[in-house]
């Protein structure tokens, strides 16, 4: 699809910016012609990701928290309508793979912060943008799920148990705001980003051959996807989950072995924040 210049004059919100597959869609977004507001924690991220844009030639500007503190998510939206007078678009993309590790030992403080980060941000996020707005004017509302909430996986059980109430909460919502707002989900496969890096850094080529596209994801894979489903080629599109994974899910078919859960299976098992600090030793936990 060209893109070029197919969202302009719309503005859009896209949480946890700074790096990996929300940092790629917020580029995508801006090089389609709109206005991108940034967030993540770490305000040297958020201001290194507004440079980044702004020097791309974007109107963009950063909004420095966590999706977990409601006053942080009012205060986006409103520094979003101040500069670009709307929100055309939401991208919930902000997430935390904590508590990594079986269920029984798992906290359930940090449990209940996952679904915090994972779930009510977005509905939290979804009200402010509609009540700001998008219910007059309209809009499109993408969250990025996983590929994992087909079913189950070593040592993600919190991972994809908030994952799949985000992908419930996507449908939900795709009924209640249409016509006025489209609702729907990306689910990436493994994607080459620091949440993932403890999945594929050692094991990269194994993984790759039991892919049926021979290769992992990168972070472009899913901002290509995200910004057709934002835009008007996908207006009769709301409610659906689209799968961008290099055939993960199909990969019973082909030959190849396939590593992650593997690679899970022999992974750490105390709880991580990956996104606070992207070491090797962190990561998003899938499949
Ligand atoms: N990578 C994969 O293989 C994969 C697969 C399936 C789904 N996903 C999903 O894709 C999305 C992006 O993941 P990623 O792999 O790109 O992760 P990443 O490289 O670790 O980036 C995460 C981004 O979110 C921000 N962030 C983390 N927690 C936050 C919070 N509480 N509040 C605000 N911002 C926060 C981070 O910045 P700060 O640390 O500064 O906050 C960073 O900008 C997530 O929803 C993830 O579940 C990833």
């Amino acid at each position: 699809m060209d893109s070029h210049g197919v969202l302009d004059g719309r503005a859009a919100i896209v949480t946890g910016a700074s790096r990996g597959i929300g940092r790629a869609i917020a580029q995508a977004l801006a090089a389609a012609g709109a206005q991108v507001c940034v967030t993540a924690r770490d305000p040297d991220g958020v201001a290194a990701a507004v440079r980044e844009l702004t020097a791309a030639g974007a109107r963009a500007v950063g909004c420095a928290g966590t999706v977990a503190d409601p006053g942080h998510l009012a205060d986006c939206v409103d520094l979003a309508v101040r500069e670009f007078g709307r929100v055309d678009v939401l991208v919930n993309n902000a997430a935390t793979n904590a508590p990594f590790g079986p269920l029984m030992d798992a906290d359930p403080d940090v449990w209940r912060e996952a679904f915090t980060v994972n779930v009510e941000a977005a509905l939290r996020l979804t009200q402010l943008v509609w009540r700001a707005g998008m219910r007059e004017h309209g809009g499109a509302v993408v969250n990025i799920c996983t590929e994992g909430t087909h079913g189950v996986g070593p040592q993600v059980g919190a991972y994809g148990t908030s994952k799949t109430a985000l992908l419930r909460l996507t449908q939900q919502l795709a009924g209640e705001l249409a016509p006025a707002v489209r609702v729907n989900s990306v689910s990436p496969g493994l994607v080459r980003t620091e949440m993932a890096r403890f999945v594929w850094e050692t094991a990269e080529e194994r993984i790759a051959e039991g892919l049926p596209m021979g290769r992992i994801g990168e972070p472009e894979d899913v901002a290509r996807a995200v910004l057709w489903l934002v835009s008007d080629e996908a207006r009769w599109v709301t409610g659906t989950d689209l799968l961008v994974d290099g055939g993960t899910r199909v990969r019973a078919a082909g030959a190849g072995p396939y590593a992650v859960h593997e690679r899970l299976r022999g992974a750490k098992t105390t709880s991580r924040s990956t996104a606070n600090r992207p070491t090797p030793a962190s990561a998003d936990a899938e499949r």
